[in-house]
């Protein structure tokens, strides 16, 4: 673990008002912590939008549809072969007699990332997908 570092900041009165109702309604403890989050979040967004070769970030497509819609099916299995050195696993939950609940858990560029989670979302029948953007973990501390 790195050594910690104090310092202060200048902060309008409003804003940091704003900021304390913020942290109390996300359950922080202390202003420290909830800082070290949003600076994370915003590390985390610049290794998505870094565009470096090679780089590899981490992410989850979420999507729910309605199995019976067979050629929705057979779409969202060819992107997935097409794009399988990008997915890590992928998990199926029946919700329901309609419903499908399918998370695939995804590695590689974020361009790469984004265009499958893209596609996903533009296959007729997607009643919702989400692309949520992590990191592996390595640039953050
Ligand atoms: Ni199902």
């Amino acid at each position: 673990m790195s050594d910690i570092i104090r310092f202060g900041i200048s902060i309008p009165a409003d804003l940091i008002a704003s900021f304390d109702q913020f942290i109390a309604e996300r359950h922080y403890t202390n202003r420290s912590e909830a800082i070290r989050d949003l600076i994370r979040e915003k590390l985390v967004q610049r290794e998505w939008d870094a565009k470096i070769k090679g780089k590899q970030v981490i992410g989850t497509i979420t999507s729910v549809y309605d199995h019976h819609k067979r050629e929705l099916l057979n779409k969202l299995t060819d992107l997935q072969h097409d794009f399988h050195e990008h997915i890590i696993s992928s998990q199926h939950i029946h919700l329901d007699h309609h419903n499908c609940l399918e998370v695939i858990i995804v590695r590689g560029e974020a361009e790469k990332v984004r265009q499958l989670a893209d596609k996903i979302n533009a296959l007729k029948g997607i009643k919702h997908s989400q692309l949520t953007m992590t990191t592996s973990g390595l640039d953050l501390k």
